[in-house]
């Protein structure tokens, strides 16, 4: 399905971040979540790598997992030539990246559709290095799918992580007005 999806996927505002305003937020949002560069940070379910391209950018170096293929090629294309960035297909659930080596673990819209996702979370603190971070991107979408902010919270604590949230209700992430609740976590 997500090889299908991938064609289109980048015509989403917050997918794509054509838009200079759009992409403009999110750059502002991450880089003020995120430790100073040099840092290395894992974008797990990176779709088109459109995040994993913007924080390379910026000077960090990101390694990209997700298990389609086709997305991985269009992320290839898209962020694969910034030094240190790197793209591999494989499970976000199961990342085949180095234990102890992130300093962020980066999930934007997957964490909700994980069948474990406890099981996923205690996983990605493993990837982390000392001192590192997770930063969450979830949401509670109007089409009844996703996870509220306090379910995230829940998630977290039960892998001993605790978390801050940020309500990211603002038009400037979405390209346009939004009714649900979509946030990011920090842990
Ligand atoms: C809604 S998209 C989000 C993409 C990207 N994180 C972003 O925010 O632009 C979900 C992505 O997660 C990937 N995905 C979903 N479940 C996955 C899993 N278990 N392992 C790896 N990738 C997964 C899909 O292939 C898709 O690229």
């Amino acid at each position: 399905m997500w090889d299908a999806e991938a064609v289109a996927f980048d015509d989403q505002p917050d997918h794509g971040l054509r838009d200079a305003g759009v992409r403009d937020a999110w750059r502002t949002l991450l880089v003020s979540l995120l430790p100073p560069v040099p840092a290395r940070v894992a974008d797990l379910g990176c779709g088109t790598g459109t995040l994993s391209g913007l924080l390379a950018e910026e000077g960090y170096a990101v390694d990209g997992v997700d298990f389609s293929a086709e997305m991985v090629r269009r992320a290839s294309a898209k962020a694969g030539s910034y030094p240190g960035t790197s793209f591999v297909v494989g499970d976000a659930a199961e990342p085949p990246l180095a234990a102890a080596s992130y300093d962020v673990v980066l999930c934007r819209h997957v964490l909700w559709a994980l069948p474990d996702p406890v099981a996923a979370l205690r996983r990605w603190v493993d990837l982390l290095a000392p001192g590192g971070r997770l930063v969450l991107v979830e949401g509670s979408w109007s089409t009844g799918a996703g996870l509220t902010a306090a379910e995230t919270l829940g998630l977290l604590e039960e892998v001993g992580r605790p978390g801050t949230v940020r309500v990211l209700e603002e038009a400037a992430y979405w390209g346009r007005r939004i009714e649900d609740e979509r946030y990011v976590v920090v842990g």
